[in-house]
């Protein structure tokens, strides 16, 4: 992302029209903190980098080594978990999926905002778009989507073609997509204004009227961000950056006249799997990334909110790893149990220090004094 110029100018234009040498600015997710260094450059007289990766470190580093120790201050955590010195004028985040609602962080820009930006202050970007369109893409379609119905070295792979046909996909090769175009003029299915929303649970519907005939083999999706009067967007017609265009199958194929109709239903609950519901006059589908994997049964029963269910031999390991982990053992000691009570789930004692190794580092905190003068007692 440090490399994708076309973005890096975007933001810092908009960075620099936002920061005073008074202002406050908040790099939501920092990761290596480039934009936290375009506040600092513009003159900011506080940057908070916020990031839970352990990148923060680094970018920490790589501020002090731009010059920057002074203004730019590192916290890492969620937002949700951190405590800010103060409240801030600037918001700079990247927090808008392929899909704009996917990867799930606009909740929390909306709680960043919520709780730390000062009345009239400023969200870098501002706004977001969602934007969709019908598209004939014979080769990418079957490159990802009917390659599996082509039985592959004498095998028949419909099964998962299935899966594809459920799978939204991304293709980055350029030659690939040479073969491609519209067959309506791109809608904005989704509009979200960062300073005012509050929902991330996404269903809405358009329709197309087909300006060029031919057959379409997915809704192509990609996004458009706002920054003040400028506008970033990703799609089918604008150099590639970090953010890809995705497709959204159908199966079959439909054949679209010129002037005929398409209407297509997309929606997404927070932290939930994307359906989309394509239709013309004579045809209708419907199809989820819910299917896209196996084990759908088995998933629909465990996620069920009526299911009742007891813990698996994991579940077991982790909750008397979890009990144990309460200053009074060492990883190592907590792994040795584990790797005799559980047996038959842990093949080595290595693979039992790993599984505590990651619970540590997950859920472990340092132990506070009295603990560890009890545990050395
Ligand atoms: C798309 S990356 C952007 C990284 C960086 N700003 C850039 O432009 O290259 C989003 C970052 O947000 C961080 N993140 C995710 N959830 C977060 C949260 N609740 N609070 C703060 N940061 C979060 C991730 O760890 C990730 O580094």
């Amino acid at each position: 992302m440090a490399f994708d110029a076309i973005r890096n100018e975007a933001y810092e234009a908009a960075i620099r029209r936002a920061v005073t040498s008074d202002s406050v600015v908040l790099d939501l997710g920092s990761g290596l903190g480039m934009h936290a260094m375009m506040a600092a450059r513009a003159g900011a007289r506080r940057v908070f980098m916020v990031e839970p990766e352990n990148v923060i470190h680094c970018a920490h580093e790589v501020a002090r080594g731009n010059g920057f120790e002074s203004v730019i201050e590192p916290f890492q955590g969620k937002i949700e978990q951190i405590t800010l010195p103060e409240k801030v004028d600037v918001i700079i985040s990247v927090f808008t999926g392929n899909m704009l609602y996917s990867e799930d962080l606009l909740p929390s820009l909306y709680y960043a905002r919520d709780r730390w930006l000062k009345p009239g202050g400023t969200m870098i970007p501002n706004g977001a778009e969602l934007l969709i369109a019908p598209i004939c893409a014979t080769q990418v379609y079957e490159r990802h989507v009917s390659c599996w119905l082509s039985r592959p070295h004498g095998f028949d792979y419909s099964t998962v073609a299935r899966f594809a046909t459920n799978d939204m996909f991304a293709e980055r090769d350029d030659t690939a997509m040479k073969d491609a175009f519209l067959l309506a003029d791109a809608k904005a299915i989704a509009t979200e204004d960062f300073y005012v929303a509050r929902e991330s649970d996404f269903d809405a519907r358009t329709d197309f009227a087909i300006h060029t005939p031919g057959v379409c083999h997915a809704i192509h999706s990609w996004i458009r961000l706002q920054f003040g009067g400028d506008s970033l967007a990703t799609g089918p017609l604008h150099p590639p950056m970090h953010w890809t265009p995705q497709n959204l199958p159908l199966e079959p194929p439909i054949p679209l006249n010129e002037g005929s109709a398409l209407s297509c239903r997309l929606r997404r609950p927070s932290f939930g799997d994307w359906t989309w519901d394509v239709s013309t006059a004579h045809t209708a589908q419907k199809r989820s990334t819910f299917l896209a994997s196996p084990h759908v049964t088995s998933r629909i029963a465990a996620r069920s909110e009526r299911t009742r269910l007891s813990l698996n031999a994991r579940g077991r390991a982790l909750l008397r790893a979890l009990d144990l982990m309460n200053a009074s053992h060492t990883n190592g000691a907590i792994a040795d149990v584990i790797f005799r009570e559980f047996e038959a789930e842990f093949v080595t004692r290595a693979s039992a220090g790993r599984f505590v190794a990651n619970i540590a580092e997950t859920y472990g905190a340092e132990a506070s004094s009295k603990e560890a003068q009890l545990a050395d007692a």
